[in-house]
C-alpha cells in the first residue's frame, strides 16, 4: 500500500516539476504541491527500503560530496573552435562546403555562457552527471546536478533505453543577481559573473547549497545508440518530447538555416539582441545539422569540423573620468574607484569602475579628467581597459593616492606584498565599524534577522551601536523612535538578536570577523580548540599545528587577540551568553531511537565535538563500535572521514549519516542545546 503510495505521488511530484520548470506551466498551487512533497517525504522516511535516488524529494539535496569522483567519457568532450570575426565563419562555411557534395543546413544556436556538463540516463532514470574535466575524464556530480529542477531525474514518453545528453549549466542572470543581492546584505564577498559562479557552485560539496542556487540547464546533443533522426534539429524535438528543456525553438534561441546569409542574420540579430536575455551567452554556434555529414566531416582531436563558435566581443565604450574616490571596505582596504560620465554599455547605465588599487592607476596613468575605454565582460564591475591618450590635455597631473583614510583620516599602510593599502583604524572608521557588524549579523554566521545594512546605519548614526556586543543591549524602546521604524521591525530586530545567543561556536568564530578566518578555517579551529579560552592562549606553534592553519592565518589570530579592544568585546559577548564553545546536549532528551544500532563515528564534527557524537549515541540507547563490519548500522560521518573506512562502509552499502543529519535523528535542535554557563575568570596577556 504504502509503496504505491510512493510510487504515485512520486510520479505525480516529477509531472508537476516537469510542467514547472521546463513548460513554465503551473498545475497546482504550492500548498498542494508542499503537501504532497510533504506526504511523500514523511513516507520515504517511514519507509527505508523503497530509497530511490531520483525521488522528486531528492531535488532539494542534501548529500555531502567530499571529493569528486574521476569518470571517463564514454565519448571524449570536446571543445569548439572559435572565430572572432565574420571572415572566419565565410571560410568554415567554405572548408565545409568543399567536403560535402549534397546540399545540407546549418543549425544556429546561442552559446550559452555556463558550465558543460554531461547527463546519463538508463530506462530513463538519471543515473550520472559528469562534468567536462579534461575533456577524457570528467567528475562525478550526479548528486548536485539532481538537485536543479529543469534537469529531469526521470524521462517520459517513448524513450531509448540507454542515452546521452550533454548541455550547458548556466546561472540564469536574475537568481544570480538576488544572490548577489543577499550577498551584499550579509557582508559576503560579491560573485564575479554567473558563469564562474555556476561552475563554483556544481563543484560544492553540500548538495542543499547547490539546491539554494536555482541553477538551470539548456541541452545541446544528443547520443543514441540507433539514432532515428539525422537531423540535429528533430534531436531538440526528441529532447523535448523525454522531458528535457531544450533551447526554446519558439524564441528564436535555435534557428536551421540554409546559406551562409542567413548565418550572418542569426549572428547579427543574437549581437543586438543578446542583452535581453535572462542569462549570458558568450557567442553563436553554427553546426552542421545533418548526423551523417556530421560523421562524414569529423573531428579533430580537439574540436569537431562540422562546428564553429562565434564570439561576440566585451562591448567596449568610451567615457570621460569625472573624479576617482576611494571605498573604504570592510577589512579597510581603500579600493580606488573611477566615477565616470554615465554611458550605456551591454544594456546598462555605468557610472562607477573600481581601478583595483595604487599600482593600476600607475600603470593605466589615468589621471582625472582622462577619457578612457571602459568593457563589460561578464563581469558585474565595468574595467577601464585603457587611457585614450590622444584626448589628454596638458594641465591634467598625475594622480596622487591618497595617504590618510577617507573616513577617519588614518595614516594607510601598505603590507608587503600586497597590492592594497589598508587603513588600520578598524576600531574607530566608520565603514569598518559598520561592516563588521554587517558581517557579524549575516546569514552564516549569526544570521540575524531584521538587522540589514540600512537598519545598521540608523543604529550607527544614533549612536546606538558602535560594535557587535553594543547590539545585545539594545531594547525595544531605543529602537522605535529611529526613523521609519515600526513596532513589529523593532521587536524583530531584539527577537533576532536574542535568538542569535544560540548559534553554534564556529559560527560565531567567523562572525567576529578575523582577518583570514572565514567560513572553513573557524570550523577547523573550532574543531580543533572547543572554546574560545584554549583559542586565545593558543601560541604561534600550537595554532600552525592545527589542520589547515598556516603562519598567516596564526599571525592574524594572535594579533586579534593581542588587542585588549577585542578581548574586551569577547568578554563582554560572553557576558551576554553566547555561544563560546562547543554545545552539549541536555541528557533529559534521552530517546531509545537508536536503540541496539551499532554505529561507528569518523572525522571531526562542527556542532558538537566528537566524544558528545559518543555519548549521545548511548544515551539513545545505541552503541559505539570501532571499526566497520558488515553488521555495523550506520556511520556518523565528519571531516576528513579516513579513505579505506569509507571504502568499505560503500562497499557494504551501510548508512553514512552527516552531523546535522544525525542530531535530526535524534530530534536534537538548537534549543535543546544546553546554554553555556558564561566562562568565569579572566585571562591575562
Ligand atoms: S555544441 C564540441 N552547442 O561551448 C562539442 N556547445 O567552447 C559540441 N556550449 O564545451 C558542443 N552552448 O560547453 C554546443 N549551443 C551549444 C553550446 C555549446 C555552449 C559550450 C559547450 C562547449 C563549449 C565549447
Amino acid at each position: 500500500m504504502s509503496l504505491l503510495r510512493i510510487k504515485e505521488l512520486r510520479t505525480l511530484l516529477h509531472k508537476y516539476n516537469h510542467s514547472y520548470y521546463v513548460l513554465n506551466i503551473s498545475l497546482v498551487s504550492d500548498f498542494e504541491f508542499d503537501n504532497l512533497m510533504c506526504e511523500l517525504d514523511t513516507l520515504e522516511k517511514k519507509h527505508p527500503e523503497y530509497e530511490d535516488v531520483n525521488s522528486p524529494s531528492k531535488r532539494v539535496g542534501g548529500d555531502i560530496t567530499k571529493s569528486f569522483n574521476s569518470v571517463k567519457h564514454q565519448f571524449p568532450m570536446l571543445s569548439l573552435s572559435n572565430s572572432y570575426s565574420k571572415e572566419d565563419i565565410v571560410d568554415f562555411d567554405s572548408r565545409v562546403s568543399k567536403l560535402i557534395d549534397n546540399t545540407f543546413t546549418y543549425l544556429c544556436e546561442l552559446k550559452y555562457d555556463g558550465v558543460a556538463i554531461s547527463l546519463i540516463y538508463e530506462n530513463g532514470q538519471l543515473v550520472r552527471a559528469l562534468t567536462r574535466g579534461d575533456g577524457v575524464s570528467g567528475e562525478d556530480v550526479t548528486a548536485n546536478v539532481r538537485t536543479i529542477t529543469s534537469i529531469p531525474l526521470s524521462l517520459i514518453g517513448n524513450y531509448p533505453e540507454k542515452l546521452e545528453v550533454r548541455g550547458e549549466i548556466i546561472f540564469p542572470r536574475p537568481a544570480f543577481d538576488l544572490l548577489n543581492k543577499e550577498r551584499l546584505a550579509n557582508g559576503e564577498q560579491l560573485f564575479a559573473n554567473p558563469r564562474n559562479t555556476a561552475s563554483g557552485s556544481i563543484k560544492l560539496q553540500d548538495s542543499s547549497e547547490v539546491a539554494k542556487r536555482k541553477l538551470d540547464c539548456f541541452l545541446y546533443a544528443l547520443f543514441l545508440d540507433n539514432s532515428v533522426t539525422n537531423s540535429a534539429y528533430e534531436h531538440y524535438e526528441l529532447l523535448k518530447k523525454w522531458g528535457f528543456k531544450t533551447p526554446f525553438l519558439d524564441k528564436n534561441y535555435v534557428k536551421s538555416v540554409s546559406t551562409i546569409d542567413e548565418v550572418m542574420s542569426f549572428i547579427n540579430y543574437w549581437e543586438k539582441s543578446r542583452n535581453d536575455l535572462p542569462f549570458d551567452i558568450d557567442g553563436i554556434v553554427v553546426k552542421v545539422n545533418e548526423l551523417s555529414l556530421q560523421k562524414l566531416i569529423g573531428n579533430t582531436a580537439k574540436s569537431p569540423r562540422w562546428a564553429i563558435a562565434f564570439k561576440y566581443k566585451a562591448e567596449q565604450v568610451s567615457t570621460l573620468v569625472k573624479n576617482v574616490f576611494y571605498q573604504v571596505g570592510r577589512t579597510g582596504a581603500i579600493t580606488p574607484v573611477a566615477d565616470l560620465e554615465p554611458v550605456e554599455i551591454s544594456g546598462s547605465v555605468v557610472k562607477r569602475a573600481s581601478v583595483h588599487n595604487a599600482d593600476q592607476i600607475l600603470k593605466l596613468d589615468l589621471r582625472i579628467g582622462d577619457t578612457v575605454f571602459v568593457e563589460k565582460g561578464g563581469e558585474i564591475i565595468p574595467k577601464i581597459i585603457a587611457v585614450d591618450f590622444t584626448k589628454r590635455n596638458k594641465n591634467q597631473l598625475p594622480l596622487d593616492y591618497i595617504k590618510c583614510c577617507p573616513e577617519c583620516n588614518a595614516e594607510l599602510v601598505r603590507f608587503e606584498g600586497e597590492a592594497q593599502h589598508y587603513c588600520i583604524n578598524s576600531n574607530d572608521c566608520p565603514p569598518q565599524i559598520k561592516g563588521k557588524i554587517s558581517h557579524f549579523v549575516g546569514r552564516k554566521q549569526m544570521n540575524i534577522d531584521g538587522v540589514g545594512e540600512e537598519t545598521i546605519d540608523l543604529l550607527f548614526n544614533a549612536g546606538l551601536i558602535a560594535n557587535v556586543a553594543d547590539l545585545y543591549n539594545l531594547k525595544k524602546e531605543d529602537i522605535l523612535p529611529l526613523e521609519r521604524m515600526a513596532e513589529k521591525s523593532a521587536e524583530n530586530i531584539v527577537n533576532g538578536v536574542e535568538a542569535s545567543k544560540v548559534v553554534p561556536f564556529h559560527k560565531l568564530l567567523f562572525a567576529l570577523g578575523i582577518r583570514y578566518v572565514g567560513e572553513t578555517v573557524a570550523k577547523k579551529l573550532a574543531n580543533h580548540f572547543e572554546n574560545i579560552q584554549s583559542l586565545r592562549i593558543a601560541d604561534f606553534d600550537t595554532l600552525v599545528n592545527v589542520d589547515e592553519i598556516g603562519d598567516k592565518i596564526a599571525e592574524s589570530i594572535i594579533d586579534y587577540f593581542k588587542s585588549p579592544i577585542n578581548n574586551e568585546l569577547i568578554d563582554q559577548l560572553i557576558g551576554f551568553g553566547l555561544n563560546f564553545e562547543k554545545a552539549k546536549i541536555k541528557d533529559e532528551l534521552s530517546t531509545d531511537l537508536l536503540k541496539d544500532k551499532k554505529i561507528v563515528v569518523s572525522g571531526k564534527f562542527n556542532i558538537v565535538s566528537r566524544d558528545e557524537i559518543k555519548r549521545l549515541i548511548e544515551l539513545n540507547g545505541g552503541k559505539n563500535i570501532s571499526s566497520v563490519s558488515s553488521s555495523t548500522d550506520m556511520i556518523i560521518c565528519g571531516e576528513n572521514m579516513g579513505p579505506s573506512k569509507l571504502n568499505k562502509a560503500k562497499k557494504l552499502e551501510i548508512k553514512l549519516v552527516v552531523e546535522e543529519e544525525f542530531l535530526d535523528m535524534i530530534k536534537v535542535n538548537q534549543h535543546s542545546v544546553e546554554e553555556n554557563p558564561p566562562i568565569q575568570g579572566e585571562i591575562q596577556f
